[in-house]
C-alpha cells in the first residue's frame, strides 16, 4: 500500500518501505481478537499487515473510535459463524480521523481532510486500529463544529436510527414516534432525527438519562422501571423504536401502537440463529421467526414488526453531517480512553460506568513529512 509523496517518510507505529520516491504503508497497530471472550483477550499490536486498498477505498488516519455494544458482542462470540473462521481480527466499527490515501476511482474526498463514518455490521477488518480502511461510501466530512472524539461516537447509532426511522418506517411531520430505551446511544440519535423531522417523541429511558433525553427533544420521558409502563403513556404511537428488544419491551412496544402503526426492534434474531445453526439454516430459521411474528402481529394488532439492522448509507450519513453541523444532533461522550486501553473500555461499559458513549483516542498515528 503506498502513500503519496508529500507524506512520505515516516509513520509512527507503522512499518514503511521506499520505492521510486513513493511510501508504503504495509502495516498498522491494532488492537486484535485473536479469540472469543472477555475483554482480555483483546491484544495491542504493532504490526498488523494493511489490506490492499481496494479502488472505491480510502486510508485513515485514525483519531478517534467510537466503541459500540457490537463490539463488545463480537468479542464475546456473537456473529461466530461469520467471524470466527476469519479470527484474528480487529474489531470496531466507528471513526473519525484524516483521509492519508485514496483508492484511484475515489471522487469524493482528498487527502488531508477530515473525515468521520462507520463500517457495516458484518466488516472483518475493524477500526480499533492507527489506520482503517472504509469505502469512500461510508465516510463523509467531519463537521468543524465537533471535534474528532465527538464525532467517532455518532455514526454507528445514528447511522442504526435512520435505518429505522428514516429508512424502514418513513417518518412523517406530525406523526408520534416512541423510543424505548431513549438514553443510549442509539436512542438519542433516534430522538434527535425524529424531532429533525418534526414528529413528536416520547420514550423510556433510566432515571440518569432524563435530562439527556429532555435535551435531546424527547417531549415525554417514563422511567422504564415503572410497572405498567403502557398505562403512562395518554396515546397511541405511530412508530415504536424498541433499543432494548426484550420480550417485556416488545409485549409493551407492539400494545402502545396505533393500527397501521410500526414496530422496529434492533434485537433480530438472525445472527443469533445463524450462530447455533450455522449461516444457511440458521438464516432460514430467521426469516420463519420473523414471518410467524409479522403473521401474528399483523392480525393481533394491525401493525407492521420490523428487525432493523444498521446500514451503511452516503446520503443518510451526508444528511447526518448536516443535522451536527446545524447542532440538531449529538451524541455526548462519557469516558475517553487510549486506543491501547482498548479492554478497559469493553470494562467499563460492562460495569455501566460510563453514562455516555465510550470513544478511544489515537494519540501517537502521526505521519510526518519529510
Ligand atoms: N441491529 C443493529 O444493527 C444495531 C445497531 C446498533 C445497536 N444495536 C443494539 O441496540 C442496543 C442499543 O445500542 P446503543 O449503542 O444505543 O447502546 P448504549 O449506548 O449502550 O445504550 C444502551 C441504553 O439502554 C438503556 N436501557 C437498558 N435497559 C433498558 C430498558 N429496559 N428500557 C429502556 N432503556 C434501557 C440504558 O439506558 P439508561 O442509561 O437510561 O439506563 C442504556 O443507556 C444494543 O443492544 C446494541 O447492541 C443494534
Amino acid at each position: 500500500m503506498w502513500m503519496q509523496q508529500g507524506l512520505q517518510a515516516c509513520v509512527w507505529r507503522g512499518r514503511v518501505w521506499e520505492s521510486l520516491g513513493k511510501c508504503y504503508l504495509t502495516t498498522c497497530r491494532a488492537v486484535i481478537l485473536p479469540r472469543f471472550g472477555g475483554p482480555e483477550v483483546l491484544e495491542v499490536r504493532e504490526d498488523v499487515a494493511l489490506p490492499e486498498l481496494g479502488a472505491s477505498e480510502v486510508l485513515v488516519r485514525t483519531h478517534a473510535i467510537g466503541v459500540n455494544p457490537l463490539d463488545l458482542r463480537m468479542r464475546g462470540g456473537y456473529g461466530r459463524s461469520l467471524f470466527e473462521p476469519l479470527l484474528p481480527l480487529v474489531i470496531g466499527r466507528d471513526v473519525s480521523g484524516e483521509v492519508m490515501q485514496l483508492g484511484s476511482s475515489v471522487q469524493h474526498f482528498q487527502i488531508g481532510q477530515q473525515v468521520f463514518g462507520a463500517l457495516q455490521p458484518t466488516a472483518t477488518q475493524g477500526t480499533y486500529s492507527n489506520y482503517a480502511i472504509l469505502n469512500e461510501e461510508q465516510l463523509a466530512q467531519k463537521p468543524d463544529n465537533v471535534s474528532h472524539i465527538e464525532a467517532a461516537a455518532i455514526p454507528f447509532a445514528a447511522l442504526t436510527a435512520w435505518r429505522a426511522l428514516r429508512s424502514t418506517a418513513q417518518i412523517k411531520k406530525g406523526q408520534k414516534v416512541l423510543v424505548m430505551g431513549g438514553g443510549g446511544a442509539v436512542g438519542l440519535s433516534a430522538i434527535q432525527l425524529a424531532r429533525s423531522a418534526e414528529c413528536y417523541v416520547a420514550c423510556t429511558c433510566g432515571k440518569q438519562s432524563m435530562e439527556r433525553v429532555k435535551e435531546a427533544g424527547a417531549e415525554e420521558a417514563i422511567d422504564y422501571t415503572t410497572p405498567n409502563i403502557n398505562l403512562q403513556f395518554k396515546d397511541r404511537f405511530d412508530v415504536v423504536l424498541d433499543t432494548i428488544g426484550l420480550p417485556e419491551t416488545e409485549a409493551a412496544g407492539t400494545k402502545l401502537l396505533q393500527r397501521g402503526g410500526h414496530y422496529l426492534t434492533l434485537q433480530g434474531e438472525t445472527v443469533a440463529l445463524a450462530d447455533v445453526y450455522g449461516l444457511v439454516a440458521g438464516g432460514a430459521a430467521a426469516a420463519a421467526v420473523l414471518f410467524r411474528k409479522q403473521v401474528q402481529y399483523r392480525q393481533q394488532y394491525g401493525i407492521d414488526y420490523w428487525w432493523t439492522i444498521m446500514r451503511t448509507d452516503a446520503e443518510a450519513l451526508e444528511e447526518i453531517a448536516r443535522l451536527i453541523k446545524n447542532g440538531q444532533l449529538r451524541v455526548p461522550v462519557g469516558h475517553i480512553l487510549p486506543l491501547e486501553e482498548a479492554a478497559e473500555a469493553h470494562r467499563v461499559i460492562e460495569r455501566k460506568k460510563a453514562h455516555g458513549k465510550v470513544v478511544l483516542e489515537v494519540k501517537d498515528s502521526i505521519a510526518t513529512p519529510s
